[in-house]
């Protein structure tokens, strides 16, 4: 695989309301996440954690502050433009197209060659557990399954920087997928650190703790740790 470039990921006193204003929903949020840092955002149901990743990925747009990756302000800069990867809490996959389809469809989108996506595309399934389904839709599969597809299609783009939003909630923790995605990272940041922060409700700041993969991660305050590999 090719070695992706470290990058961090920065917030800069960034804040975000919905509804014009009314809603106040990320406050002032400071925080670095290192090149190969492996981080992740804690905090209760409602408190910001899916709005923060939503933000760095392109899919929200904050009011204040900066947003800077590989010391870059993206502010502005569409979602395709930022080879950033993010799994979403609803999986988000196309209902209509294969496992196959929907795993291959960043490589297409970006115009790989077919003998390249056949192969990422099968390595990715494989790194999942899920070659057998590749013909068939998402609704012919378990929650858990689905949510393997959409890591598998978060992966085989290799993005700069991974967001992971409750990637795991669905997953046997037996399973190799459970970890694959900390697998995969570390495997290209080796002797990454971990770093955990928390969103408080009411409080909406994101707080650091100590130093250590462009992976950011959410979970529940029922985390148990998103990499076991
Ligand atoms: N498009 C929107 N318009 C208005 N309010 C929104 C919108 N999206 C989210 N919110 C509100 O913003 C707050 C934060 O939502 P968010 O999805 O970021 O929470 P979360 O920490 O990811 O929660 P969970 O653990 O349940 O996934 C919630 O109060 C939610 O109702
Ligand atoms: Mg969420």
């Amino acid at each position: 695989m090719k070695q992706l470039k470290k990058i961090a990921v920065e917030c800069k006193n960034i804040g975000l309301s919905y509804d014009g204003g009314k809603t106040e929903v990320l406050k002032d949020i400071n925080l670095r996440i290192e090149p190969g840092e492996f981080f992740a955002l804690l905090g209760p149901s409602g408190s910001g954690k899916s709005t923060l990743l939503r933000l760095i990925a392109g899919f929200n747009q904050h009011q204040r502050g900066e947003l800077l990756v590989d010391g870059r302000d993206i502010t502005g800069v569409p979602p395709h433009a930022r080879n950033i990867g993010m799994v979403f809490q609803s999986y988000a996959l196309w209902p209509h197209m294969t496992i196959w389809d929907n795993v291959a469809f960043g490589l297409v989108e970006r115009r790989v060659d077919k003998a390249t996506i056949r192969q990422k595309v099968g390595a990715a399934l494989e790194l999942v557990s899920l070659s057998q389904y590749a013909n068939r839709r998402p609704n012919q599969l378990s929650g858990g399954q689905q949510q393997r597809v959409a890591l598998a299609r978060t992966i085989v783009i290799e993005p700069q920087v991974l967001l992971l939003d409750e990637p795991l909630s669905n997953l046997d923790k037996k399973l190799p997928a459970a970890c694959c995605a900390g697998a995969h990272h570390r495997d290209r940041t080796a002797g990454a650190a971990a770093r955990r922060t928390a969103v408080e409700p009411g409080q909406e700041a994101a707080r650091a703790n100590a130093a250590g993969a462009p992976l950011i991660a959410t979970q529940a305050w029922h985390y148990h740790g998103v990499c076991h590999a």
